[in-house]
C-alpha cells in the first residue's frame, strides 16, 4: 500500500448561523490531520464528518465540473474541490470563507438568487428572427470556435465574488452574465445583437466594469469575462451607440489623444459628463477643489507632443483595420 505523508494544519472557518447569536459571523480554528493529496474540500469535508457535523458547505461533482463549490480561500475565490490544500497553506495554516457578493445562508453556503437573477436578466437563450429550423443549425466552425471558452462557464460564481463594482454597485450585472451575454450577442444563431448591446449600454451593464481583472484572475475555467466585456464594448461603439457616459468616456479619451498626443484629463471629464451638463459638473465641485489643494489639477490647457502626425498615422492605420 502506497504511504502518504500526514500532517496537522489549521484551517480557519468564517461561521455564520440564522439561529445562533442573532446571525453573527465568527471564525472557528480546527486543527485538522491532513494527508498531502488532500483538496481543500477534502479537509472540509473530513472536518464536517469528523470533528463538527454542523459545519455546512456546499460541493457535489468533486472534480471541478458543477460549480458548486466556489468559496474563498485566504480571501481569493477558488473552488475548493480544485485547490490542492498544500498549494494554499501558508505557516500551515489557511482560512476559508464563503463566496463574496453575495448572502451567507450559514457557514459556507451562499444564496445564488443575485446572481441567477442577472444571469436571466440578459436573456441567456438564443432569439432567433424566424422559427427555429426544422432540420439541425450547423454554425461555420469559425464563427462558433471564439464561443468555446465562454461556453466553458459552469456557473460557480467565483467572478462574481471577487467583483470589486459588485462590491459598490448593486445593479452591475456582473462578470458572470456579462460573459453570458456576450455567448449570444456573438452567436451567428441570435438575431437580436443590436436590441442586446442597447440594453447592455445601460447603467449596470458593460460600461460600468472597471477592468480590475479580478474575474480573470478567479475563473476557474478560463472564461475571461472582462474580455467579453471589452468585445461588447466595442461592438456598441461600432454600432454608434454613444449616448452613455461610458461610451463617451472612451470616444474622448481616444480623440483627445489622436488630436494631441496627451491626454487633458480637464477636457475629458468635460467632453464625458457633457459641457453644459451644470448639474453634474457641480457635483464635481469638491473633487476638483480637493485637486487644487493637493496640487493635483490637470491645466486646462495643454501642449501636443511632437511627432503628433506619426500618432496620427498610427491612428489612421487603425482605423483603416
Ligand atoms: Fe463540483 Fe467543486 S464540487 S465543482
Amino acid at each position: 500500500m502506497v504511504q502518504t505523508a500526514k500532517e496537522i494544519v489549521q484551517i480557519t472557518i468564517r461561521r455564520q448561523d440564522p439561529e445562533v447569536d442573532n446571525n453573527k459571523p465568527y471564525y472557528q480554528d480546527y486543527n485538522v490531520e491532513v494527508e498531502d493529496w488532500f483538496t481543500v474540500l477534502d479537509a472540509l469535508i473530513k472536518i464536517r464528518e469528523q470533528m463538527d457535523g454542523t459545519l455546512s458547505l456546499r460541493c457535489a461533482c468533486r472534480a471541478s465540473i458543477c460549480g458548486s463549490c466556489a468559496m474563498r480561500v485566504n480571501g481569493q475565490a477558488k473552488l475548493v474541490c480544485k485547490t490542492k490544500l498544500t498549494s494554499v497553506l501558508k505557516d500551515n495554516k489557511v482560512t476559508v470563507e464563503p463566496v463574496g457578493n453575495m448572502p451567507v445562508i450559514t457557514d459556507l453556503t451562499a444564496d445564488f438568487k443575485p446572481f441567477w437573477d442577472k444571469m436571466h436578466a440578459v436573456d441567456p437563450y438564443l432569439k432567433p428572427e424566424e422559427e427555429a429550423p426544422e432540420a439541425e443549425y450547423i454554425a461555420p466552425n469559425e464563427d462558433m470556435v471564439h464561443l468555446v471558452g465562454v461556453m466553458n462557464c459552469i456557473m460557480c460564481g467565483a467572478c462574481v465574488s471577487d467583483c470589486t463594482v459588485l462590491e459598490v454597485k448593486d445593479n452591475f450585472l456582473g462578470p458572470a452574465a456579462l460573459a453570458k451575454a456576450y455567448r449570444f450577442v456573438a452567436d451567428p444563431r441570435d438575431d437580436t445583437e443590436t436590441e442586446r448591446l442597447e440594453n447592455l449600454v445601460e447603467d449596470g451593464g458593460i460600461w460600468d466594469c472597471t477592468r480590475c481583472m479580478q474575474c480573470v484572475e478567479v475563473c476557474p475555467k478560463d472564461v475571461d469575462p472582462m474580455d467579453r466585456i471589452m468585445a461588447m464594448r466595442a461592438n456598441s461603439l461600432k454600432k454608434k451607440m454613444n449616448k452613455g457616459y461610458g461610451a463617451r468616456h472612451a470616444n474622448a479619451f481616444t480623440s483627445l489623444i489622436k488630436s494631441s498626443g496627451i491626454l487633458n484629463e480637464t477636457l475629458l471629464i468635460l467632453k464625458t459628463k457633457g459641457f453644459f451638463n451644470i448639474i453634474e459638473l457641480i457635483k464635481l465641485l469638491p473633487l476638483a477643489i480637493a485637486a487644487q489643494l493637493a496640487g493635483k489639477r490637470p491645466p486646462f490647457l495643454s501642449h501636443s507632443i511632437k511627432n503628433k502626425d506619426k500618432l496620427k498615422n498610427i491612428f489612421k492605420k487603425l482605423e483603416k483595420k
